[in-house]
């Protein structure tokens, strides 16, 4: 097992992606803690581990509200010491054209995409370093390498994260934490479903997938795969990097 016993906080755990990485994580033996914004969300598969031999434990949170974040990280850092491992997955996207959008859901696409994540991180720090060998993982997209029509400021959110976590990566290795990002490119989840049955939506994304040279979309177990090798000694000597899974989609 190349976790074992390793403490992991998934962010988003409740379903999609997040879902697929609290399952990898625990069949390789980490103790996880999916936390969502859905909180019967992250039960269920909280439940879903423990039914399948694992070891995890789930919380309600949403990652906008520091109040919260630092509560519920503190409890899980307290009760064991330490986090080993932090998956900053969650994340929403509401297609819009920038030229029809408005402050309110500049407001809302940041405060989830980039300012949550800061939340979060900042709580586990302290956590994190007493793991001495920590490692953290942020889910951005290949929208921030090329652009996406219709996700301008969740693309800019998603490439922030890409310069913070290479920061992070700069500041924390003397601590021994390892930083990493993983940018997915269209994947099956319940979001992208419910997107692709859409008229209009649906219909951009189509466009997309004959741009793909592996010519699919993405399986949520697969993006999971990249998780366990960044948060796995696999990557021991791996940091401040940036992973497309997208079935080569962006090349740069
Ligand atoms: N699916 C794709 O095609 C795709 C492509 C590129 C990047 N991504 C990114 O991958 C990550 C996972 O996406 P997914 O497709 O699995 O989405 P999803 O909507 O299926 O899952 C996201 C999870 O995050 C949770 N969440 C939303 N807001 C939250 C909040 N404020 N606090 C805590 N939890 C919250 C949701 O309840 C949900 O369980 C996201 O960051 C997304 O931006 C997805």
């Amino acid at each position: 097992m190349k976790l074992k016993d390793q403490i992991a906080i998934i962010t988003g755990g409740g379903r999609g992606m997040g879902r697929s990485h609290s399952l990898l994580l625990a069949s390789e033996g980490a103790i996880v803690v999916p936390v969502d914004i859905n909180g019967p969300n992250a039960h269920a598969v909280a439940e879903e581990v423990r039914q399948a031999g694992g070891k995890a434990e789930s919380y309600e949170l949403d990652i906008t509200k520091g109040p919260d974040v630092r509560r519920v990280v503190k409890e899980v850092g307290e009760k064991y010491g330490k986090i080993d491992i932090l998956v900053n997955n969650a994340g929403y996207d509401e297609v819009k054209i920038f030229s029809e959008s408005d402050e309110e859901h500049w407001d809302w696409m940041i405060d989830l995409n980039y300012k949550g994540h800061l939340h979060v991180t900042h709580a586990a720090l302290p956590y994190l370093k007493a793991a001495g060998n920590a490692k953290i993982v942020y889910i951005s997209s290949d929208a921030a390498r090329v652009g996406s029509t219709g996700e301008a400021v969740y693309a800019g959110c998603k490439a922030a994260l890409m310069a913070f976590a290479k920061t992070l990566a700069r500041e924390e290795a003397r601590n021994g934490i390892r930083v990493n990002v993983i940018c997915p490119g269209l994947t099956e989840t319940p979001q992208f479903l419910a997107n692709l049955a859409d008229e209009k939506k649906g219909k951009i994304m189509r466009s997309v997938q004959k741009w793909i040279p592996l010519k699919r979309f993405g399986k949520p177990e697969e993006i999971a795969k990249a998780v366990l090798f960044f948060v796995s000694d696999d990557s021991s000597f791996i940091t401040g990097q940036v992973l497309s899974v997208s079935g080569g989609l962006t090349m740069v």
